[in-house]
């Protein structure tokens, strides 16, 4: 499959790798475009399916430029989180409670089927979720099932056995305020490779 990567970061360059190594076609989007790297609007034009993994601050922002055009109705997975460290460590959340980062994608781009997953875990475990010896979960939300079902395969096909698909795009809220137990377990555990698991 042809897919856009958006960002440049460990998140961007982790998926991307993981990608390429399975045999699809990936193009990295960034706001400028260089060796191994396109225009968001040149990857995001090009690809079938496009992942969202730019700052949070500046998502919509790279999403714009990407055009809702050239994004179109493609599923679009975004795992980026409304992380704002203007007031320093540890960062609060510039949308939470009643709306979300996902809802934002959603609203400003509503042809687009976003699914808002893989933001609760470092990069590395995004992509090799078996690296840690326990049993734990990656959490999805979004309005459309068919998309869901695309994303739940990839997610398979990384490896993942807990998907736990909490409904429409509105449960990005509870995933996303996540994060601040997720930065304090860091800073608690001293290193960043965990996950959450729900036990029944
Ligand atoms: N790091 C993790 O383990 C982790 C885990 C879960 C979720 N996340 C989320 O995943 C996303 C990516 O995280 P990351 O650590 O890989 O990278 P990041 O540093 O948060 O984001 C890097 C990307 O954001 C773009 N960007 C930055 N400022 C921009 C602006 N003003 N306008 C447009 N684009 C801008 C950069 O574009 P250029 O390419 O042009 O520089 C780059 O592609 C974030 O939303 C983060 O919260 C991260």
């Amino acid at each position: 499959m042809k897919i856009a990567v958006l960002g440049t970061g460990v998140v961007g360059t982790t998926i991307a790798a993981k990608l390429v190594s399975q045999g699809h076609e990936v193009r990295i989007g960034s706001r400028t475009a260089g060796t191994g790297k396109f225009t968001f609007a040149d990857a995001a034009g090009w690809a079938e399916l496009i992942f969202n993994a730019t700052k949070g601050e500046a998502s919509l922002n790279a999403l714009r430029a990407a055009g809702a055009e050239r994004i179109g109705t493609k599923i679009l997975v975004d795992i980026a989180n409304p992380l704002d460290f203007s007031k320093g460590m540890p960062p609060t959340l510039f949308v939470k409670d009643d709306d979300s980062l996902g809802e934002l994608i959603q609203r400003e781009f509503p042809k687009a089927r976003v699914v808002k997953t893989l933001n609760t875990m470092n990069s590395a475990i995004m992509v090799d979720p078996g690296r840690l010896k326990e049993e734990h979960d990656v959490f999805m939300s979004g309005n459309d099932a068919v998309a869901k079902e695309a994303v739940a395969a990839i997610l398979k096909s990384w490896g993942w056995k807990y998907i736990r698909d909490l409904g429409d795009i509105t449960t990005a809220r509870g995933t996303e305020m996540l994060l601040p137990i997720w930065i304090r377990l860091w800073a608690a555990l001293g290193h960043a490779d965990y996950n959450f698991h729900i036990a029944m």
